[in-house]
């Protein structure tokens, strides 16, 4: 810096000669420059891509920050090196006197240059706020690692609510552990240290107060008609469709006869449960609180523990809606939705089998399974013509698409979902006869194959249009069925025989 007292005269403001100070210039300039061209990107651009405000709103304001910062640090150690030479002490020295002109010029251009920083900034926080909340942020921003909820999302009922919506959830404080978290999410995912798949830690906990912010509890919904369209993995891919009157009902007396399934919406009755694994699919013991204030307890037979050592779960929408927003599908539902919806031909004999078989093969990354889907279809049907052949990879791949993630561990047997019984244990994680009172009397009630739904119709032709108003006892293809274990060969691939 000893060339210092030359630089005065080729620049001559005094904050800048150094040449730290000078670098922290050119950095402030050149986030400015950047902060107005992105500024007016976002401006004319209508889709706004994630990155877009975080670049505008933190990065850049982040540079000019790191320039201020070097602008002073510069300035100081120029001054203490000035002071050092020439053998006197650097004492802080600020001496503002509002009768000197200059003075009064730097007081007024710093004022107007803080409050220009703090507007500036105030904006940036509250689009960083907006940035950082957006469905783009969320699925797109930490691609790789929220790819498989992303595209679920997109296929769900609730693809039009904003994923903060459901994730930040209303309760005060939650907005503070989301972003707090967020950080922590962030670091994990630029360094790499995130688990595959990826499960909520439950320290957001998605609750009941979370979905009655758009859905009301006391709603009587009453009966509900659905129908499955099945196919069987047969040569001819013979059809096998039932059609359930679903008794969702409702839990509120003064809006509908309370019962049915909606019964445990917490109106009148609070259920709490003891869950054995992460996952809540093993349900030991459930205790029910009454309206009364009457309670009784059910346990599985051989469930022993004293279950003061276990946590309670007070049941909640989410114990039965746990995929409202990211449903997997297993690869047996949605090759039967294709058949029905003809997408894939029911001409191509053992269709069904073949496509679930190229689905489930075993591969590390998307585009290696899709590459296989495709191989293994071509040499299941070498003979059939390419139009035919192209539709149905096309088909099958875009099944894979949206349903398998495996670079990031992710598809329908790793997230099951709760509604109903056949390919999970659903409602049977209770429902299943099996969880009794302590003397054995009495089992959990709704244990019996008409208390929440009735078989309107099953089976496939003809069969299939002879309607019962009570209900039909359940066909299980040619056998009369009621047993309580769906899911033992129900895996949502090909059944077990
Ligand atoms: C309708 C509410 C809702 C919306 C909207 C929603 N989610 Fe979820 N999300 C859930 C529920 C419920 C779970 C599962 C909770 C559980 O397993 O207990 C979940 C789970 C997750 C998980 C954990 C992994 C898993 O699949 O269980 C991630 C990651 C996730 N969501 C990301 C997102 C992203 C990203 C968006 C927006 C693109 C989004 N969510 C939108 C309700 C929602
Ligand atoms: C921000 C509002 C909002 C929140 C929060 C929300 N939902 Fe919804 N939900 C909707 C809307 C809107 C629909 C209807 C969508 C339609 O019909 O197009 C819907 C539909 C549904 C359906 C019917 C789906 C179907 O396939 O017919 C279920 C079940 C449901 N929501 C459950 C939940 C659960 C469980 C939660 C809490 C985890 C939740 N919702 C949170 C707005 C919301
Ligand atoms: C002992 C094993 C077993 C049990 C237990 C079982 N199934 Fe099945 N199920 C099968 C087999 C095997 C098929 C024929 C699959 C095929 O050819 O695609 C089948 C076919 C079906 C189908 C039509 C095809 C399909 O894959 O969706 C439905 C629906 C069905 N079962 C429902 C149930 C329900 C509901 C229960 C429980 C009440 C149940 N099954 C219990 C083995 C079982
Ligand atoms: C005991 C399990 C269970 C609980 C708890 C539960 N539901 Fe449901 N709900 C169902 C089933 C089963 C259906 C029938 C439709 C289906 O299979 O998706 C349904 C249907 C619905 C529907 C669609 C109604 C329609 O008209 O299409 C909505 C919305 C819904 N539930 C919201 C909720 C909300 C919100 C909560 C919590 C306050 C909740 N449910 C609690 C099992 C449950
Ligand atoms: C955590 C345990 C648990 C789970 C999981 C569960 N239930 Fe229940 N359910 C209960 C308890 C406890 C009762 C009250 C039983 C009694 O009164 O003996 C009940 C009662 C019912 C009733 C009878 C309500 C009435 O009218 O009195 C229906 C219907 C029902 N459940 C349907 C379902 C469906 C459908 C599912 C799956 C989507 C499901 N339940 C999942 C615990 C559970
Ligand atoms: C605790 C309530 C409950 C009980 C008890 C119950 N179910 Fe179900 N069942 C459901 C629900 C809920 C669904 C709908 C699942 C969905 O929406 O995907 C369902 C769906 C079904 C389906 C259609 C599945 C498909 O994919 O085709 C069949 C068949 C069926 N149940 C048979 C039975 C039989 C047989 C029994 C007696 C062994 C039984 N259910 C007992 C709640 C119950």
């Amino acid at each position: 810096m000893n060339n210092e007292p030359n630089a005065k005269h080729s620049i001559r403001l005094p904050f800048v000669r150094n040449w730290i100070s000078l670098a922290g210039a050119i950095v402030m300039l050149g986030s400015i420059f950047a902060f107005v061209l992105l500024l007016i990107f976002d401006l004319f651009t209508a889709r706004q891509s994630p990155y877009s405000g975080i670049l505008t709103f933190v990065v850049a304001p982040g540079f000019f920050l790191i320039g201020l910062i070097l602008m002073v640090l510069g300035r100081y150690l120029y001054r203490r090196e000035a002071a050092r030479a020439a053998g006197r002490e650097l004492k802080p020295r600020l001496v503002i006197d509002l009768t000197n002109e200059k003075h009064r010029r730097y007081v007024g251009l710093f004022v107007i240059g803080g409050l220009m920083f703090l507007l500036v900034s105030s904006i940036g926080s509250y689009e960083t706020y907006h940035a950082t909340s957006s469905v783009e942020f969320c699925g797109k921003a930490c691609h790789a690692p929220m790819e498989p909820q992303y595209v679920s999302y997109q296929h769900s009922a609730h693809a039009r609510v904003a994923c903060t919506q459901c994730h930040i959830g209303s309760a005060r404080g939650n907005f503070v552990k989301a972003k707090l978290n967020g950080v922590h999410q962030l670091l994990a995912v630029a360094t790499d240290h995130y688990p595959r798949p990826i499960k909520l830690s439950g320290k957001i906990d998605i609750n009941q107060q979370t979905c009655e912010q758009c859905h009301w509890p006391d709603r009587y919904v009453g009966n509900i008609e659905r129908a499955y369209h099945h196919y069987l993995a047969d040569e001819s891919n013979s059809t096998f469709s039932v059609r359930l009157l679903l008794k969702v009902g409702g839990g509120d007396p003064t809006h509908g006869p309370p019962g049915g399934i909606h019964w445990h919406m917490n109106v009148a009755n609070k259920v709490e449960y003891i869950a054995t694994d992460p996952g809540r699919q093993t349900i030991p013991w459930v205790r029910i609180t009454r309206q009364g204030g009457d309670v009784t307890e059910f346990r599985a037979s051989d469930f022993k523990d004293d279950p003061a050592k276990h946590t309670l779960h007070v049941m909640d929408c989410t114990d039965c809606h746990n995929r409202p927003a990211h449903q997997f599908r297993s690869p047996d539902d949605a090759v039967d939705l294709a058949l029905y919806l003809g997408t894939l031909s029911t001409n191509l004999p053992s269709i069904k089998k073949e496509v679930i078989m190229a689905l489930t093969g075993a591969t590390e990354t998307q585009e290696e399974g899709l590459r296989k889907v495709a191989e293994s279809l071509r040499k299941a049907y070498p003979n059939r013509s390419e139009a035919e052949l192209n539709q149905t990879v096309a088909t099958a791949q875009n099944i894979y698409r949206q349903n398998f993630f495996p670079q990031m561990k992710v598809d329908w047997r790793t997230h099951p979902n709760n509604i109903g019984h056949k390919d999970w244990p659903g409602c049977f994680r209770c429902h299943d006869g099996l969880h009794k009172t302590a003397d054995g009397a009495k089992k959990l009630g709704a244990s019996d194959c008409n208390s929440c739904h009735i078989i309107l119709a099953q089976g496939s032709g003809e069969e299939f249009q002879k309607l019962s108003v009570n209900g039909h006892d359940f066909n299980h293809i040619d056998a009369p069925y009621s047993d309580f274990d769906c899911n033992k060969c129900h895996t949502g691939a090909l059944p077990k025989e």
